[in-house]
């Protein structure tokens, strides 16, 4: 297997920076391909306790290559940050390279993505504020500036000057912000100032310029020599610009129709789908989520998973296991097998719940698949299964014979409900404590 896609099964937060740290040792280049920022990638290993946002999850292997593909949106100030934080940890990052097709997240993106927030009041998606949304829709329409353009200062400062007068039109115009009592008013008046991005931005290129390649000609040559490739996914299924819960939903797809896109290879050239799942399911961010508890279980869950957002510290909204979200996910990208995270945080449980189907009160109707309409999916209740929990800590096991046999059960059952072999169980979230079971 030469090209391997790691994608989120669920609402993100999965445990992909784990997976992908995980198998990268046997990578030769890891490729991220969506999302930006808004990305909080867990990694820990022997070296430390890593938060990363843009850097992919390989950059630990210093023969690793790790590419920020061209479908991910950069912003160069917080990756010169997140580069900063690793020089202090004695990581050089000499192995990190950037697609000069990649596009930029602007200042004027960040306040964008505030005021929509704010004009959307109780009906706002819960973004990251980190600009993502308004980044891809420049992008979209054709105006957005892109890594290579930082390599060329005036043609930059112009393009600059364009798109900021346009932003301050957008801010104070459209959305009538920056009056002299408005709390975003000098928000606005940093996120227009062309001089100062100008130069902060261009500071970042020549720190970046060095890590800036053609991405389609260095996943080209790694393909023709065989090299193993990682593809390392943000978010999930459930928050895909086209099948998640629109419109509380990223701006990008993280299922492998975006990753072929966003590295710059063939859709064929993927040899094998990684989903990655937690053991029950989490969210951030506001919309539907059908098995949601806000009770003991939830607090419980939130309390052991540590279920706090990795780039803006929100408490993560947690429920059991929902095996429709799961299977909706399987069905649209097509998984060899699935990474199933954090099986240690339901040590013991009494009794472990998962949502096998849906049922909506209004009419009786039995739901076994995610509906388009939010305010359908928003009503539906989840059916229950139970299953014995288990008292033994399992953080220790290294083995499938060594988990206990109800833990074995519900795994069983899992891979039953979602018809793809679970081929990794993640049993803490340190490298070694992985199960690798033969034969999936
Ligand atoms: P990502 O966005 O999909 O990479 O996931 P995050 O890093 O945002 O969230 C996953 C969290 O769970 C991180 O804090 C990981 O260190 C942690 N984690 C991953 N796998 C396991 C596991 O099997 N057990 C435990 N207890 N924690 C895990
Ligand atoms: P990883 O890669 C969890 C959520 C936000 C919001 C929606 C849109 O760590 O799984 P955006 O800022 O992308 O416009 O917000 O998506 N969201 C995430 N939730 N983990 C993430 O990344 C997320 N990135 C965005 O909370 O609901
Ligand atoms: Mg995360």
């Amino acid at each position: 297997m030469s090209v391997i896609a790691v994608v989120g099964a669920q609402w993100g937060d999965e445990g992909k920076g784990r997976v992908v740290d995980y198998l990268a040792e046997e990578a030769d280049l890891v490729v991220r391909y969506g999302g930006g920022n808004n990305a909080g990638h867990t990694v820990v290993n022997r070296y430390g306790h890593f938060k990363l946002h843009l850097i992919p999850s390989g950059i630990f292997y210093p023969a690793t290559r790790n590419l920020l593909g061209n479908g991910v949106v950069i912003n160069p100030p917080a990756l010169v940050g997140e580069l900063d934080g690793l020089a202090a940890a004695g990581f050089a990052a000499d192995n990190l390279f950037i697609s000069d097709r990649a596009h930029l997240v602007m200042p004027y993106h960040v306040l964008i993505d505030q005021l929509e927030e704010r004009e959307r009041g109780v009906a706002r998606l819960g973004t990251t504020s980190r600009g993502i949304g308004p980044a891809y829709v420049d992008k979209i329409a054709r105006r957005g500036l892109r890594v290579v353009d930082l390599l060329e200062p005036d043609a930059f400062r112009e393009r600059l000057a364009a798109a900021v007068d346009r932003a301050r039109r957008i801010a104070t115009g459209y959305f009538g912000a920056g009056g002299a009592d408005d709390d975003l008013r000098e928000t606005i008046e940093a996120a227009t100032d062309a001089e100062r991005i100008g130069a902060e931005y261009l500071a970042a290129g020549e720190r970046l310029r060095g890590h800036v390649v053609d991405g389609h000609a260095m996943v080209d040559e790694a393909l023709a020599r065989g090299d193993r490739i990682l593809l390392e996914g943000q978010l999930g299924t459930m928050r895909d610009i086209d099948w998640g819960t629109y419109p509380y939903v990223t701006s990008s797809s993280p299922i492998p129709g975006g990753a072929s896109l966003g590295a710059g290879l063939p859709a064929v050239a993927i040899d094998r789908v990684i989903g990655v799942a937690k053991a029950y399911t989490t969210a951030v961010g506001a919309g539907p989520f059908p098995t949601e508890l806000e009770d003991a279980d939830g607090h419980a869950l939130r309390d052991r998973g540590q279920e706090y957002g990795t780039s803006t510290g929100r408490p993560r909204r947690c429920g059991w296991y929902d095996a429709v979200a799961v299977r909706f996910s399987v069905r649209l990208a097509g998984y060899s097998s699935i990474a199933l995270t954090k099986l240690d945080v339901l040590d013991g449980f009494d009794r472990i719940r998962l949502a096998a189907c849906y049922r909506d009160p209004e009419n009786g109707r039995e739901w076994r698949t995610i509906p388009a309409s939010t305010s359908v999916y928003g009503r539906l209740a989840p059916i229950y299964e139970e299953m014995p929990g288990w008292s033994r800590d399992t953080s220790a096991c290294r083995s499938w014979e060594q988990l206990p046999e109800a833990a074995r059960q519900y795994v069983t059952r899992l891979e039953e409900l979602g018809g793809v072999p679970i081929s990794h169980v993640s049993v803490g979230p340190e490298r070694g404590q992985m199960i690798v079971r033969d034969g999936r």
